[in-house]
């Protein structure tokens, strides 16, 4: 179990220059879900996502030495260049969790840019590509206000623990390709803790997979994922559940090293009308999924059992579809979508997206 608490991150205030941080870090897809978490953080079961490439966040953080010091953390977030409260007390509350760990979070005044690749009420999650910015141009900041790390394992071991605090799925995103969060047996290094890269053993098929987001819905979610975490507790499946998502993420890493897109696809799309299921028999019970989601789920079934082709649907804790396929049946996808699915999205919108790279650090522009 890593300890990141380090009393010693504290500056000497007059050898600190002002200067700024600039990451930008995408967003992921679980194959296997991520539901229901306790203690700090922690997960019920282990998860595996690929991390995604166009959808993405851009954040800034602008560093100075406190004038005066006050209480908790001096922080100001900008959302696409307009002052944000509600980002701005969330990210606060999330600094001063993290102060055991960075202390010198608290000796400093601190103002974040940020924004994000994807339409601002699309729909899609923020929370995985905004925390593990954030994280990134923290984990930086350490490196420049202390010493480098050992390697870039232990940079990114610490960027995703941190990232796990903010909010548990972000922890996957500062790896490219594919990775894993939550202790499995049968991979070495994995930890409910922080999440580990499984790119190495990522068949060739998987490395430029498509991710297509259809936008059934933009509307506000009106359960959030962290109530709906929450109501894991109560669910009498739960400990049914987390037996068969430990199960499956071995699977699919299996899958994922083999190519087996049949498979890969099964699994994904059980796991999706699982997520949903586990919300349904939630108490009190809701539902994410909206008719225009049932309607292009029926369609997906058809165009596959008619082509034959290997696209498959999954979908996070809203009602937008997620289609996964790989690269040789782009064009008949693209088409399929054009034809028989977007008239089902909200606005005729589709977001093209594929397997990405992970976080990359910018230059400062501003
Ligand atoms: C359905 O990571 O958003 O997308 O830890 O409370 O921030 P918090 O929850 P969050 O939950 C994501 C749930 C999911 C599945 C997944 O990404 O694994």
């Amino acid at each position: 179990m890593p300890d990141y608490t380090n009393s010693n991150l504290t500056i000497i205030s007059s050898e600190v220059t002002p200067g700024a941080i600039r990451w930008r870090s995408p967003s992921n897809i679980a194959l296997v879900k991520y539901w229901g978490k306790h203690g700090n953080q922690l997960p019920s079961n282990p998860s595996v996502s690929f991390t995604l490439d166009g959808a993405a966040t851009d954040t800034t953080l602008h560093y100075a030495v406190r004038k005066e010091s006050g209480e908790g953390v001096d922080v100001q977030l900008f959302l696409d260049g307009e002052p944000n409260a509600g980002f701005t007390s969330r990210t606060k509350g999330f600094l001063e969790k993290i102060l055991p760990i960075y202390p010198f979070l608290k000796q400093l005044s601190l103002v974040i840019k940020t924004s994000n690749s994807f339409p601002h009420s699309a729909g899609i999650a923020s929370s995985a590509s905004g925390m593990s910015a954030l994280v990134m141009c923290l984990v930086s900041l350490e490196e420049v206000l202390f010493e480098p790390f050992a390697d870039r394992t232990a940079f990114l071991a610490k960027a995703s623990y941190l990232s796990r605090l903010g909010s548990g799925s972000a922890c996957r995103s500062v790896y490219g390709g594919a990775a894993v969060w939550g202790e499995l047996s049968a991979l070495e290094g994995s930890s409910d803790e922080y999440a580990v890269s499984v790119t190495d053993n990522l068949h060739s098929v998987f490395q430029d997979y498509h991710d297509d987001i259809l936008l059934i819905s933009r509307s506000e979610k009106s359960v959030s994922s962290r109530a709906g975490h929450g109501l894991m507790e109560g669910n009498p499946y739960a400990p049914a559940r987390y037996a068969q998502a430990r199960q499956r993420t071995d699977e699919m890493l299996s899958v994922l090293q083999s190519g087996n897109v049949e498979r890969f696809g099964e699994i994904l799309e059980s796991e999706a009308l699982t997520l949903h299921a586990l919300m349904m028999a939630s108490n009190p019970p809701y539902m994410l999924l909206r008719p225009n989601t049932l309607q292009c789920i029926e369609r997906i079934h058809e165009w596959r059992q008619a082509t034959g082709h290997p696209l498959y649907f999954t979908l996070d804790a809203g009602p937008n579809l997620h289609l996964l396929y790989p690269h040789s049946i782009a064009a008949a996808a693209k088409a399929f979508i054009r034809e028989q699915l977007l008239y089902f999205c909200e606005d005729k919108m589709y977001l093209a997206d594929r397997v990405g790279k992970g976080p990359e650090q910018l230059e400062v522009s501003e």
